[in-house]
């Protein structure tokens, strides 16, 4: 299956060996590609085509205590920004605020048409206060690029917990649970036009459901019953693992954008 030039070029960014025919004696490197780096897979991939119908509403199940978004007082963001910046850094809600060093609130526009929430911040996150900056960072900066998208234009990044888990540990859901209003205040101020979920924990989180990544991509969810909408790919963290689920991530990243350009009345 030939690959499209713009998923060739995301294969390429993310250091996926791509393949053009096979000979009798063995698989022959696409003439096209630049030198293998990462992963050398054999199979094909199948062509995005955008699931018809595919918007579904998960039972949403609420999270902790925290106030629905339209319970919020009106934002201005101007004020309440900062402000909110400050409430994270000064947090002490849960056992996470002993061990950290910095919380980590986010980075990017707070105006960003694309929210993309990971899990938590790592040991380089809580270094520098930013989150995805280690390896996992960089290749999801490979992926936004991608689609025409950095951490400073166009997208806001954030994760589920604001401050490191000990060892990198899955957040606790009572910790999760404590936080959670942060995201939600984040979400009103932003006013996304999507949200992009990376990985297991950011989408169990966020969907308030325990269902298995395979069931979870490839769907356009709904953020707790609102209309916006919330699509799930892998961690980058994982992809480095499992390079070859990278190409699934180009699916993942394609029905995005199909989902945002329809929000924001684009031709596809
Ligand atoms: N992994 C995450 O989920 N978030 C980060 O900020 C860094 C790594
Ligand atoms: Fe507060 Fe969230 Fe940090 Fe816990 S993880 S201390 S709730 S900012």
């Amino acid at each position: 299956m030939p690959v499209s030039p713009r998923q060739a070029r995301y294969l390429d960014a993310l250091g996926v060996m791509r393949y053009a025919r096979r000979v009798a004696d063995g698989i022959v490197p696409d003439a096209s590609v630049a030198a293998p780096t990462v992963a050398v897979l054999a199979e094909t991939s199948q062509p995005f085509t955008a699931p018809a119908a595919s918007t579904q509403a998960l039972a949403a199940t609420p999270v902790a205590s925290h106030p629905a978004v339209s319970t919020l007082p009106p934002a201005d963001p101007a004020l309440a920004w900062p402000r909110l910046i400050a409430q994270i850094a000064a947090c002490t809600a849960c056992g996470l605020s002993r061990t950290r060093t910095n919380t980590v609130p986010g980075v990017g526009d707070p105006r960003a048409d694309w929210l993309i929430v990971g899990e938590a911040p790592g040991a380089d996150e809580d270094a520098t206060g930013e989150p995805f900056v280690g390896r996992a960072g960089k290749l999801l900066d490979a992926m936004l690029r991608a689609v025409g998208l950095s951490r400073q234009r166009g997208v806001y990044i954030t994760n589920i917990v604001k401050c490191r888990p000990p060892d990198n540990r899955d957040p606790a859901p009572d910790e999760a649970g404590a936080c959670a209003g942060y995201l939600e205040r984040q979400i009103a101020l932003i006013h996304p036009k999507l949200i992009l979920a990376v990985g297991k924990v950011a989408a169990h989180n966020l969907l308030g459901t325990e269902e298995p990544m395979n069931r979870l991509r490839g769907k356009v969810w709904q953020w707790r019953g609102t209309d916006l909408p919330v699509v799930v790919t892998y961690h980058p963290a994982y992809l480095l693992r499992s390079p070859l689920e990278k190409r699934k991530s180009w699916d993942d990243l394609c029905l995005a954008q199909d989902v945002y350009r329809q929000r924001s009345g684009q031709p596809a």
